[in-house]
């Protein structure tokens, strides 16, 4: 076997190989069992047919052949490396440990592939042993905004808005459950049988959910928000066309003027981002604290206090809810409090929050528009189990919320802020608002795109009107109010 190879220096080959390792893999084939010669300086080279380019490795379709050299040469790495002393190197050393060890075993069992087939077998194994496996070039990628498994041969990713599907494919359910047990395991959790669904997070802040067989009836299914270091800015908004510059103008002082904002919208259509970027213009001495489900936020100010909830424990103890965090918040004299995602009754201690002297505190709600978004935030208070009238409700939600922010994913995959809406007050029983600033859809282009623009409704003086005079920002809203009333058209 490759017993201590002299040519790496770290020692982490072994001899006889102690089984076990990290990986739950299926043994090796016999003939990876199987006692081969001890390398010599005089090996002969593997054979090595012509190399040719492979397409992008998400890409690549890769036949039965590739995966039974696969696992021939995996069982036979397995069985010659010590695992527990490769866990020690960084990863680039790893990555040379293995390549040394791969190379030697092609080389021994005699197996006919190119350079290119070699390399990409090397960083498949890589993939392996060190990181997630197939789900490591995806990763990698920057412009990947999602990543969605829905069992061992289907993988779907969102890029610039757009699903597509990959070729990227696990060896089997086997595999693709291995390796969601390894994502869960970093923070604590067990995803199986008996315990099927699971939050987690990658160690780089992406956000995870896995939900197992047999709840997942074509095997585990895997989705993965990726985080992304460089959060957008308003101003990239403005670039991408998500927002006019008069509207993210209009953003920038509700921010300021410290009103009471919901960021509303459905899956994935950037509320946290959007969320994020009203954060910046919140002034440096600001006591913020924000409450999250997975930090994603990434606020600028030096005077933040950053929580997060946390899922029960394997004996289903421990758990600290949305609510638990944001009743405590209240005790830590916050200025303002951020939440990242309001789902349930928590609501109810944001509205009051916003109610007692927190103004500006800000959170997001899933929902299709700003209407849909206050009967969310009824029906959030509903679930908590309070029992108040209808009316009551009501009034404490006009009374809080002073704007919201409706987000949209539009059906070309473009992501657009559609309505800046005020929350005016209530009209007999009928919360009452008005729009400042909508995106109106003109049509589409040859290729498909949505084009539309922004503008403003020609509201001259929002509620907030005193609100911006008393921070001395009247000017710059009339401005951009006036400037926004024709908005030019945009794709
Ligand atoms: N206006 C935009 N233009 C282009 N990409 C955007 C825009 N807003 C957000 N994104 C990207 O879309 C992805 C989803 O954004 P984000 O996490 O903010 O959405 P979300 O509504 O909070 O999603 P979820 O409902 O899952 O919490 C991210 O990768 C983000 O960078
Ligand atoms: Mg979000």
């Amino acid at each position: 076997m490759f017993g201590k190879r002299g040519n790496s220096g770290s020692g982490i080959g072994r001899q006889p190989p102690s089984g076990g390792g990290t990986l739950e893999r299926s043994p090796p084939p016999a003939a990876a069992r199987a006692p081969e010669p001890a390398r010599t300086p005089t090996m002969p080279s593997p054979p090595i047919a012509p190399a040719a380019s492979l397409p992008p490795v998400e890409d690549r379709q890769r036949s039965s052949s590739f995966y039974e050299t696969k696992s021939q040469v995996f069982g036979a790495l397995i069985e010659a490396i010590d695992l527990s002393q490769l866990a020690k190197l960084d990863a680039q050393s790893a990555r040379e440990e293995i390549r040394d060890i791969v190379n030697e075993i092609i080389t021994i069992k005699n197996i006919v592939m190119s350079i290119a087939e070699q390399e990409d077998l090397l960083e498949d194994i890589c993939n392996d042993v060190l990181g997630y496996g197939p789900l490591e070039p995806l990763l990698a990628r920057d412009d990947i905004a999602d990543i969605m498994v829905n069992g061992p041969n289907t993988v779907y990713i969102e890029v610039s808005g757009k699903i597509s599907k990959t070729g990227v494919r696990f060896r089997d359910g086997a595999q693709l459950m291995n390796i969601c047990q390894r994502i869960v395991s970093q923070v604590g959790r067990r995803v199986d049988e008996s315990s099927p669904i699971c939050d987690a997070r990658l160690p780089d802040g992406s956000r995870v959910n896995v939900i197992a067989p047999p709840l997942a009836i074509d095997g585990a299914a895997l989705t993965i928000r990726k985080f992304k270091k460089d959060k957008l800015t308003l101003e990239q908004l403005v670039k991408y066309g998500s927002i006019s510059p008069e509207g993210a103008e209009i953003l920038k002082i509700i921010g300021r003027v410290r009103c009471n904002v919901v960021v509303s919208g459905g899956t994935g259509s950037g509320k946290t981002t959007l969320l994020n970027c009203l954060t910046r213009y919140i002034d440096s001495d600001e006591r913020i604290i924000t409450c999250e489900d997975a930090a994603e936020l990434q606020l600028q100010q030096p005077h933040v206090v950053r929580l997060e909830t946390r899922p029960p424990n394997l004996e289903g103890e421990g758990r600290v809810t949305m609510t638990d965090l944001v009743k405590n918040c209240l005790r830590m004299r916050p200025e303002r409090i951020i939440v990242g995602e309001v789902r349930g009754p928590e609501v109810f201690d944001l509205l009051q929050a916003m109610n007692t002297g927190h103004d500006g505190s800000m959170g997001t709600i899933h929902a299709n528009s700003p209407r849909e978004c206050l009967s969310r935030m009824e029906s959030m208070i509903a679930m908590g189990g309070y029992s108040l009238p209808a009316k009551t409700v009501r009034e404490i939600i006009v009374g809080s919320v002073d704007v919201i922010v409706q987000a949209a994913r539009l059906r070309d995959g473009s992501r657009r802020i559609t309505h800046v809406t005020e929350v005016l007050g209530l009209e007999g029983d009928t919360p009452i608002t008005q729009d400042l600033f909508v995106y109106e859809m003109l049509g589409e282009d040859e290729h498909g795109k949505i084009v539309g623009r922004h503008r403003s409704t020609g509201i001259g003086r929002p509620k907030f009107w005193d609100r911006a005079r008393y921070y001395g920002e009247d000017k710059r809203l009339a401005a951009a109010l006036d400037a926004a009333e024709v908005g030019e058209p945009m794709r």
